[in-house]
């Protein structure tokens, strides 16, 4: 096992995860939806690309839409196209049957979808993987990643569509992914019995950070594998900074293995901040308030609902709804930002919690 700079793409590249491997080639196989969560920089990407490796697949990524208010049907149609012009090459009987799909034109690999989004029906290209996969013996798994994003969707609903999948489609499952677990919850609207998808099991991952053992290890056979020896100290020191998460650690190591010194944590704790702080205000700027970063700025050691509402009024000046602290919590919890535990709300990524009381977002 490597340090990667990116999704791994094969489970051999993957540190531990066997059982959640093993569970998700089960599931993509066996039921109609499964769900992968889990905060920022886990491991789901990597996850779901390694333990389907092997299967027939799709591929959509929905994080393209994140810095976006709002998207139409005509966003998500090009991100199918481009995945499911992918698979063309597979097979031949594919194109047949994507062909037939009206609204839907196939040139040598590439498909485009008419011009009127109203001339294509995504059920029917739905139906046609499926009756292509169930003619082949194959299963199709279709992913889409970070789908929370599709919520921003105007003027379309998909949840009727993956409704009707769910039912009827027996050669056709789904793979959603996300880290804003709580928006992910709110677009699928699982609880509410006005939702297409409402009372219909999906099966569920949770990938969790590794503990501090998993992460020495971790980095341990990533600086053997490298052929760099580097002492406990600097290893110790980069758990305390970055926790079990994979995507830090993994930085930490590329930028130590490309300098080494005692230096290279530092500078991956700097990039670091930067790419989270970044993240974080553009979801103040999208939010349009700053009580936000006034919240971030509280939270570095956890605190209470009160503490919140009675700092946010010291910073302000004056009194706040109880609702208006409630509502600002409950965003910044279903955007991946916050957790509750026990009775306290902590910052979730340690990067963030290291500058909570520095960021400002200033435009
Ligand atoms: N189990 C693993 N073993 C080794 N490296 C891993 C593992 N999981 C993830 N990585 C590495 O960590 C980084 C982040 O992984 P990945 O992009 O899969 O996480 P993610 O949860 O999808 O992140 P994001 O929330 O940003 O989409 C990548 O460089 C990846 O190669
Ligand atoms: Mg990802």
């Amino acid at each position: 096992m490597a340090f990667l700079d990116r999704p791994a793409e094969d489970p051999s590249e993957l540190y531990d995860r066997e059982a959640e491997v093993r569970q998700l080639r089960f599931s993509a196989l066996n039921r109609a939806v499964t769900l992968v969560v889990g905060f920022r920089r886990v491991g789901k990407t990597s996850l779901i690309k390694a333990a389907t490796k092997d299967m027939t697949r799709i591929y959509i990524d929905a994080r393209r839409f994140e810095g976006m208010n709002y998207i139409t049907i005509r966003d998500f149609l090009n991100e199918l196209a481009k995945s499911l012009s992918q698979l063309l090459p597979l097979s031949r009987r594919l194109i047949d049957f994507l062909s037939r799909v009206r609204g839907l034109s196939i040139m040598g690999f590439t498909i485009e979808f008419s011009e009127s989004t109203r001339d294509v029906s995504i059920p029917s290209i739905f139906d046609a993987l499926n009756d292509w996969a169930s003619s082949e013996g194959k299963h199709l798994v279709m992913i889409i990643d970070e789908v929370q994003e599709l919520s921003k969707m105007r003027g379309f609903n998909l949840l009727p569509i993956f409704a009707y999948a769910y039912d009827n489609l027996r050669n056709l499952s789904f793979i959603f992914a996300g880290s804003k677990i709580g928006m992910l919850y709110n677009y699928l609207r699982l609880n509410d019995p006005n939702s297409p998808l409402y009372g219909r099991y999906m099966e569920l991952i949770e990938l969790k950070p590794f503990t501090r053992e998993q992460s020495l290890d971790f980095l341990r056979r990533g600086f053997s594998k490298a052929g760099i020896t580097i002492s406990e100290d600097i290893i110790n020191k980069a758990v305390d900074e970055l926790d079990g998460i994979v995507g830090w650690l993994s930085l930490f190591g590329l930028t130590y293995i490309s300098n080494p010194g005692p230096g290279a944590l530092d500078k991956a704790v700097g990039v670091a901040s930067g790419i989270v702080e970044e993240e974080f205000c553009n979801f103040v700027r999208a939010m349009g308030s700053r009580r936000y970063v006034l919240i971030i700025n509280a939270l570095k050691h956890g605190a209470t609902w009160s503490e919140v509402k009675r700092y946010l009024e010291l910073r302000e000046g004056r009194p706040i709804s109880d609702s208006e602290v409630t509502k600002l919590l409950r965003k910044l919890v279903d955007n991946g930002f916050v957790m509750k535990v026990n009775n306290e709300y902590v910052i979730v990524d340690p990067i963030l919690r290291r500058i909570s009381d520095r960021v400002k977002c200033r435009d």
